[in-house]
């Protein structure tokens, strides 16, 4: 059987070397752009600032601790450039909003950067929480929490920003979801739901603003070194450190790296490591796709993918059953 798969095995090479090394043409300058980042006192959304503020872009950071924020914000401060007589050339504000209490909390919360910078170009919608535990054992508001938290608030920062975008006719939107938001695994059942709620919600709003030349991309990170990770560990059942350790930790800095190319180049889907690869390319069903080297992959190895998903998802069964003998749980 594994001979008959060995032809597949450059073609895999070559589609996964065309998506990263071909695809970049048309790049993103966001130099003097106003972008907004949710869940940017923190993690990923502060490492991803980070590099904004490298590359030129006025850049505000939303989250809800303020001492967080200002933290974050000296260190946002520590990238900005200077001009030789010691001007900043970017800004750099910190809100604090609690974004699941809605359009109205969010709208008067960003109201100020937006009166000093402008309009919003590119929104980023990072903010985020994981709690781990088996379906029957997670508190039952946990699962209300992780929907309003990571969907919800989503849903409520797009419409705060998308309307001036709209009228503008440009503009960047981007969410982010999570491996977890492709495969639904043991541990995740509060989780998961909330990161498909985002598949679907941008592939909805995608096709609505794209006559209107606005950018939607979906992330899909791994697991990534991060506090909200450190926290999420905590509860984490044996099994899903298992099955979702299985594709690596990664820092946030790499998954930023990857996450500002993929915007750059204004790729849907945007995903991080050679598993990020294929489970976006083996769950790409509908969604649109913006490049020959974003569909060729798609195309080419949809039912390889599937027959190594197939194996996956039997290896996934061994290791719950062997967790659920380590712990007397059968
Ligand atoms: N780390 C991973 O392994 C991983 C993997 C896949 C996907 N992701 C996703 O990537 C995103 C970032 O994750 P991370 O690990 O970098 O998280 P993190 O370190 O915990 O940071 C989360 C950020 O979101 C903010 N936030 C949370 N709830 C909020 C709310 N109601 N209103 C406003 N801000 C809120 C937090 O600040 P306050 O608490 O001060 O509000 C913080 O700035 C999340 O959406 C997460 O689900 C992470």
């Amino acid at each position: 059987m594994l001979l008959l798969l060995l032809p597949f095995v450059p073609l895999v090479v070559i589609c996964y070397c065309f998506r990263r090394c071909f695809c970049c043409c048309g790049k993103n300058d966001y130099t003097g752009r106003h972008v907004m980042i949710t869940g940017g006192s923190s993690g990923i959304g502060l490492a991803l600032a980070k590099l904004f503020v490298r590359r030129g872009a006025n850049v505000t950071i939303v989250a809800r601790n303020k001492e967080k924020l200002i933290a974050a914000k000296s260190e946002l401060n520590e990238c900005q450039t200077k001009s030789e007589q010691g001007r900043l050339f970017q800004a750099v504000y910190a809100v604090s909003v609690d974004l699941s209490q809605g359009v109205e909390a969010i709208n008067a919360a960003v109201a100020q950067p937006i009166s000093e910078i402008g309009q919003v170009d590119v929104l980023i919608n990072n903010a985020g929480t994981a709690s781990c535990g088996r379906f029957l054992d997670v508190d039952e508001k946990d699962f209300l929490r992780q929907m309003e938290i990571n969907y919800l608030s989503s849903v409520y920062t797009t419409r705060s920003i998308l309307p001036s975008m709209m009228q503008r006719r440009q503009g960047q939107v981007a969410f982010v979801s999570s491996m977890a938001g492709q495969v639904g695994l043991y541990g995740y059942s509060a989780y998961t739901p909330s990161k498909y709620a985002l598949r679907g919600l941008a592939e909805c709003v995608q096709m609505e603003v794209k006559p209107r030349n606005i950018k939607v991309s979906v992330v899909f990170p791994p697991d990534t070194d991060t506090p909200g990770f450190a926290n999420e560990n905590i509860a984490k059942p044996e099994a899903t450190k298992r099955l979702s350790g299985s594709a690596g930790l990664f820092t946030s800095e790499q998954v930023a790296e990857n996450i500002f190319t993929g915007l750059e180049r204004n790729r849907y889907n945007i995903w991080v490591g050679l598993d990020g690869f294929f489970l976006s390319t083996l769950t790409c069903g509908m969604g649109p796709s913006k490049s020959f080297f974003e569909s060729f992959p798609q195309v080419m190895l949809g039912g390889f993918l599937r027959f190594v998903a197939l194996c996956y998802v039997s290896m996934f069964n061994s290791t719950v059953y062997q967790c659920e003998r380590e712990e007397n749980r059968l």
